[in-house]
């Protein structure tokens, strides 16, 4: 098939970056990983025997991370795209908005979740303000949801983009989570608006 010149000159551009290079040579699916790494490291919400959903995750990178840590627990993913299997972890492919997938979410934890993470990003259009407000709906029914599957001392992390909607979700978490941080990983690209929400200690009434 023949590649169209942003198409090439975006796969010259990902073989030059460092965080790609470092993903094939650690054997992870995505350099996302490294943003989940890091993103573990400053707020320490991965543990052994956690129950984590990974909402958004196809190719499978943060996945990866989560398994290789929570040994003890449990892992689903879920993507609109197909995701090769991974040990360990438990594959929806499903609109995660649809009902019947937060039925399925709920009956494979059985409990209440310890993680949530959301990496989810709309399909990008060609015009950011577009992608900006789907993507930040996404994070808002990630935070939603979280309300009624979330351990009290549970996490939510969720990919959010700094422009049109930010400060509506930024409102609702704060009035539904004791602390709420954001944090740009190094590792996500300084030219994009991305950053990441981390929501904990939830207020229950
Ligand atoms: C940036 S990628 C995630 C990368 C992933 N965290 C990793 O480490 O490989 C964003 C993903 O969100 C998924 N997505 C977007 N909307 C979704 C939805 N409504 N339900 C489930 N997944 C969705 C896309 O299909 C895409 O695979």
């Amino acid at each position: 098939m023949k590649k169209n010149k942003s198409s090439k000159n975006w796969i010259i551009n990902q073989h030059r970056d460092e965080y790609f290079k470092q993903s094939r040579s650690l054997g992870y699916r995505s350099r996302a990983a490294f943003k989940l790494l890091e993103l573990n490291k400053k707020f320490n919400f991965l543990k052994k025997n956690s129950k984590v959903l990974d909402l958004g995750a196809a190719p499978g990178g943060w996945s990866q991370v989560a398994s290789n840590y929570c040994t003890k627990g449990k892992v689903m993913s879920v993507d609109l795209k197909q995701m090769t299997e991974l040990k360990n972890v438990k594959f929806l492919m499903m609109d995660f908005r649809v009902n019947e997938s937060k039925k399925a979410i709920e009956k494979f934890f059985g409990d209440k979740i310890s993680v949530i993470l959301s990496d989810m990003a709309a399909n990008t259009t060609g015009n950011k303000d577009l992608d900006c407000i789907r993507t930040n709906e996404l994070c808002m029914e990630a935070l939603k949801f979280s309300l009624s599957v979330l351990d009290n001392s549970g996490v939510i992390i969720s990919k959010l983009f700094n422009g049109q909607d930010f400060e509506a979700v930024k409102k609702f978490a704060l009035s539904n989570f004791k602390k709420v941080r954001f944090f740009k990983p190094k590792s996500s690209k300084d030219h994009s608006k991305e950053t990441y929400i981390h929501c904990c200690g939830l207020k229950t009434l």
